[in-house]
């Protein structure tokens, strides 16, 4: 009898309920040791302020961010070293170009001797919103830029160019229903009550990929197309705020109706089909360290439209960042993205990653932790106005912080509120607090990075203080409540 021939006898190795990971560890560095003592006395000594604490002392998981702090795989250490490092186009940034190309589109990336420069690249994502907001704000005032969830720093970006973010959530989002797998989406109609009355006040749409700021959740096909056919109806050009792109195309693959059989790169191209440009973050699915760019559409609407814009672009990239060939990179920097854009599209990575964030995800949610379902892409977000619920913490005490702060003493695992401090302000008139629509501690999952006995030590350390969580101690804010951007640059004590 052939071995072959038993296979169909067998569980598959897909139905098991865990999985190897697809890769395997090729070079570790160890922790040095720290009781929870020393952490509690370095958190008093930085204000409670998770952003100042020494990564050094993190004894646990680091899930502060997902944005940079990929494990690059040996093809990508490999790429650095066969970096050139030339003041003008060197090596990597045409291998660049030609990842581009093939991930996102023909369209998106001209070499600047056509004439038609539309690919800016950037040190990161923010550099490529500055760029494009410092030109959009030129254009007029009393602008909206609408969005189904905006990023706190490209909130930021909008502001400090005195045009005015709108955060359109899905009514799904907004009602916490659980069972709708695209609650990322923009809700379509409030979208076209904005555009009925205000169309001509708003020079793009914005969509985030996933919807980092609204739970991590995806945006499906369906909901891209409609707002599409709304924006070419009023003639306003579409965006992505593309950093999670993979991840998002992962979810319609395996959740909206008709995608089952069309693999990653075939989505990604109807994705992207849709769009007259975008910015990204290569930090978190171009699986790299640093970089970032803006890119538009040859032909779209918004370089039809505005065709003056590509070569102001320009002049700022040049200005602040430096050549358009290298943009603030490094040529080793740029050497690792076309690997790292390789690496995100495999199905044997995206199946990985994903399911290992959601399986992080349904283990605290089967604790009767309140974390946000079903669980997105890249991160899980746990709802600190349930967690609080029947305390005596006060939306003014801020317990997202009190909580970031006792996880990371207590069992040495880093997490960021991304809730009423980080998107709320103050109102230095009324001397009031004004609260956003979310509330939530995010642990973002850094790719290639943990393994699962990480990540389940950490649920466990979050279940031991939401079973004790009438312990769990009201903050004031010391320093830095009415500061633009405060979650970074607060500092807090425990009220006694
Ligand atoms: N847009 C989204 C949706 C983001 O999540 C981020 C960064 C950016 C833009 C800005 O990119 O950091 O390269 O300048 N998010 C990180 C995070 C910082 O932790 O979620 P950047």
């Amino acid at each position: 009898m052939k071995l072959s021939s038993l296979i169909s006898h067998f569980p598959s190795e897909n139905n098991l309920s865990t999985r190897a990971r697809p890769y395997f560890n090729h070079s570790v560095e160890f922790k040095k040791v720290f009781s929870a003592k020393d952490r509690a006395e370095m958190l008093g000594k930085v204000g409670l302020n998770v952003f100042f604490f020494p990564s050094e002392m993190i004894t646990g998981g680091d899930f502060l961010s997902d944005s940079g702090t990929t494990t690059m795989t040996n093809e990508q250490w490999a790429a650095l070293h066969l970096a050139d490092e030339a003041y003008g186009s060197n090596k990597g940034y045409f291998l660049l170009r030609k990842s581009i190309l093939e991930t996102f589109g023909n369209e998106f990336f001209n070499l600047p001797e056509t004439g038609r420069p539309n690919a800016f690249i950037f040190h990161q994502g923010r550099p490529s919103e500055d760029a494009l907001f410092s030109m959009i704000g030129r254009m007029g005032n009393d602008l909206i830029i609408p969005s189904n969830g905006h990023f706190d720093t490209t909130e930021a970006n909008i502001e400090v160019n005195r045009i005015t973010p709108l955060n359109l959530f899905s009514k799904e989002l907004r009602e916490a229903d659980n069972k709708f797998r695209f609650k990322g989406n923009m809700d379509i109609q409030l979208l076209k009550k904005l555009l009925q009355k205000n169309s001509n006040k708003v020079p793009l749409v914005y969509l985030t990929i996933t919807n980092n700021t609204g739970g991590g959740q995806p945006v499906s096909m369906n909901n891209i197309k409609e707002v599409a056919t709304i924006t070419k109806y009023y003639r306003i050009p579409l965006f992505f705020d593309a950093c999670r792109f993979a991840e998002n195309a992962w979810f319609i693959q395996n959740y909206e109706k008709g995608y089952q059989k069309k693999n990653i790169q075939e989505i990604v191209s109807e994705m992207f089909g849709f769009v007259d440009g975008f910015t990204i973050s290569f930090k978190k699915d171009g699986l790299v360290n640093m970089g970032g760019g803006l890119f538009l559409r040859d032909g779209g609407l918004f370089v039809r439209k505005y065709p003056h814009i590509s070569d102001d672009i320009m002049n700022f990239q040049i200005r602040t960042e430096g050549h358009p060939s290298y943009g603030g990179m490094s040529g080793r920097d740029i050497m690792t993205h076309s690997e790292g854009l390789k690496t995100i599209m495999k199905k044997e990575y995206l199946d990985f990653r994903i399911l290992q964030v959601v399986r992080f995800g349904k283990s605290m949610h089967e604790m009767g932790i309140p974390v946000i379902m079903p669980i997105g892409g890249h991160a899980v977000y746990i709802d600190m106005n349930k967690f609080f619920k029947g305390t005596k913490i006060k939306p003014e005490d801020f317990g997202g912080i009190s909580f970031t702060a006792m996880l990371l003493s207590l069992y040495g695992h880093r997490a960021c509120e991304l809730g009423y401090y980080a998107f709320g302000k103050y109102d230095p008139t009324k001397k009031k607090e004004i609260f956003p629509e979310i509330n939530f501690v995010r642990l973002a999952v850094p790719r290639l990075r943990y393994e699962t006995d990480d990540l389940q030590s950490a649920a466990e350390a979050v279940f031991n203080i939401y079973k004790n969580k009438d312990e769990i101690p009201p903050v004031e804010v010391i320093y830095g409540r009415e500061l633009p951007l405060r979650h970074f640059k607060s500092r807090f004590r425990f009220k006694d």
